[in-house]
């Protein structure tokens, strides 16, 4: 599978209507929310009434990036404005199989996210139990950063492991991504690429979503 899931930390929020119809136009899959806390990560983006709003325009899933700590305590709350996939970090998350079956209660697809340290053979005993998992390929925290090269090497052991476990789960790669990378995690294993800076600062964002796309 090959899809794009644009992030929308990198559009101008002050024509965001206009951003999120240029994705609803394009051939883009997902709109990618990006929800910071300033706690988990040093940064603080969007939250709730932001991806209610975003709901309303937008015509395609949106996958809900959650950088906070306990996300448990939100997972209605993100599901009711909205949320289609619900993504929490690994490191946030003490009781994650708990949470990955809260979201899938909810209605939700069910997501967990590694940090560029976090090893893949940790997910060994819960990548049956969700639809994705996504490997950061920056630091999270903020767009605009440069891709951590064995980010590859972490999507090839992840597809290893997802074939070994029989799992259906999705592979998302975040951070860094453009031209210069995409075709390459497309063929280690990635299903889903979150792009934000590569496409927003492009001259023809349509036309950037369509290369990678195709890549
Ligand atoms: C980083 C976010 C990413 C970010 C990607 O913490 O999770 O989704 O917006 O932006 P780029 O593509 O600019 O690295
Ligand atoms: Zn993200």
């Amino acid at each position: 599978m090959k899809l794009i899931a644009p992030s929308l930390l990198s559009a101008d929020f002050t024509c965001l209507a206009r951003d999120i119809e240029m994705i609803n136009r394009s051939e883009a899959d997902w709109f990618h929310l990006d929800v910071m806390d300033g706690v988990f990560v040093p940064n603080i983006s969007f939250g709730i009434p932001v991806i209610e709003a975003v709901r309303r325009l937008a015509t395609k899933p949106l996958d809900v990036h959650l950088m906070i700590v306990q996300p448990e305590k939100y997972i209605d709350a993100f599901r009711r404005a909205g949320a289609d996939i619900i993504n929490v970090h690994y490191e946030a998350s003490t009781h994650l199989h708990r949470t990955i079956e809260a979201i899938r209660a909810s209605g939700a697809k069910a997501a967990v996210t590694l940090n560029p340290h976090t090893p893949v053979h940790l997910l060994e005993n819960i990548i049956a139990d969700v639809d994705m998992a996504l490997v950061m390929s920056v630091n999270p925290g903020f767009g605009g950063q440069k891709f951590i090269q064995n980010s590859t090497e972490k999507v090839k052991r992840l597809k290893e492991l997802i074939l070994q476990k029989n799992s259906a789960s999705l592979i998302e790669v975040d951070g860094g991504v453009d031209s210069s990378n995409a075709a390459t995690l497309f063929a280690a294993g990635a299903d889903v690429l979150v792009s934000g800076s590569y496409i927003f600062k492009s001259t023809d964002t349509e036309q950037t979503i369509r290369e990678l796309k195709g890549s």
